[in-house]
Order: C-alpha cells, then structure tokens, then sequence
C-alpha cells in the first residue's frame, strides 16, 4: 500500500484514452473509501463505477475500448478470465491491485492476473519505520501486528496499514 499503484492507474487510462475515448473504470463495491471515484493517497482522483463482481465488469465493458480497474485484489477468481476475453477482444485493460496481504501471502486473484498480464510494473512504497524502499503491508491493530487469523480483507488506509520494509515488518502471531 501507499507505493502510488492507483495514481498510475490514473495516468495510465488517461494516456489510452487520449486515442480512445470510450473509456471505464471501475472499482469493486467492496471498497467504498471514495464513493464513485478512484484516488491516490495524494488526492487525485476520477470517475469509476463500483461494480459487484467480475460477471458485472465484463457486461458493463461491452462498448469501452480502455478499461480500468482498481484494487483487483478484491474481485473474485473470475476476474483473470474476463480480463482475458476484453484484452483478447481488443481492449486496453488495465489492472491496479495489491500484491500481498498483511501476512505478505499473495492476494487474491492477484497471482494469476500477474501471470496473464503482458507487462507488470511492481511499485515499491517507502517503509514508515526506516525510510528505506517497502514492498509489505503491515496491518496493525493497537499499536500490534494483526494475527494472522485475522480477516483478509479489511478495507482502510492509514488508521490500520503501514508501508514497511523486509526489515521493518513483523510477523503477527501465526
Ligand atoms: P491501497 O493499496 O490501494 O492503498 O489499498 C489496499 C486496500 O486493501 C485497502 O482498503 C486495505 C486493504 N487490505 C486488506 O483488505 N487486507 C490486507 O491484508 C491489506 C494489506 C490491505
Ligand atoms: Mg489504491
Ligand atoms: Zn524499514
């Protein structure tokens, strides 16, 4: 988290859609922080529609030439297959996810669209403790690392999350 993942999404859609406008972007309902939008830790942000599963992107993308999709580490497995069929049918798909839970073990359908994806760009955040370039999410609950027992999915951002450093990063109780 906090490594500028959705700012580059951002850019990203806009360039594309400079040559093709009919664009989308979308975010799974789950994540609500921002309403009807996406946007960075910084502030930017544009419109996306909130879309319930991957069965519901793959219909309203019908008419978009550019699609692009937020936080895909919260869409259910069948997200690797609709983004398949919209790039094999000729869309610009563009995916912004985490990586790795809190536990740092891959999230969600994650692995998978890094598979299938023709290019990856893994950004790094900077570690809150150290300073130094941070590639895990540290989840912390009163001041401690969250156990691993804990829900996976637990939407927030600075109240909850920190970026840490292999270093920096403790394992919860297991
Ligand atoms: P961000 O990477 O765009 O800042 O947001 C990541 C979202 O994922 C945020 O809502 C917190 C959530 N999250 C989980 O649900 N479980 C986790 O283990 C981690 C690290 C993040
Ligand atoms: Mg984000
Ligand atoms: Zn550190």
């Amino acid at each position: 988290m906090f490594s500028g993942k959705t700012h580059e999404l951002i850019l990203r859609v806009a360039k594309a859609g400079y040559a093709a406008p009919a664009t989308l972007v979308v975010v799974p309902s789950t994540d609500r922080r921002n309403g009807a939008h996406v946007a960075t830790h910084l502030g930017l942000q544009v419109p996306a529609t909130p879309v319930d599963d991957a069965a519901a992107l793959a219909h309203l993308a019908r008419t978009s030439s550019v699609v692009g999709i937020d936080e895909a580490q919260f869409f259910d497995d069948a997200l690797v297959d609709v983004a398949l069929h919209l790039a094999d049918s000729g869309k610009r798909v563009i995916i912004s996810g985490l990586d790795l839970d809190f536990r740092r073990r891959p999230f969600g359908c994650m692995p998978q669209l890094l598979c299938v994806a023709a290019h990856v760009q893994k950004l790094q955040a900077v570690c809150q403790h150290c300073g130094d370039a941070a590639s895990f999410t540290q989840r912390l609950v009163d001041g401690r690392p969250a156990p691993h027992t804990d829900a996976t999915i637990v939407v927030g951002s600075s109240e909850l999350y920190e970026a840490r450093c292999r270093t920096c990063y403790s394992q919860g109780a297991p």
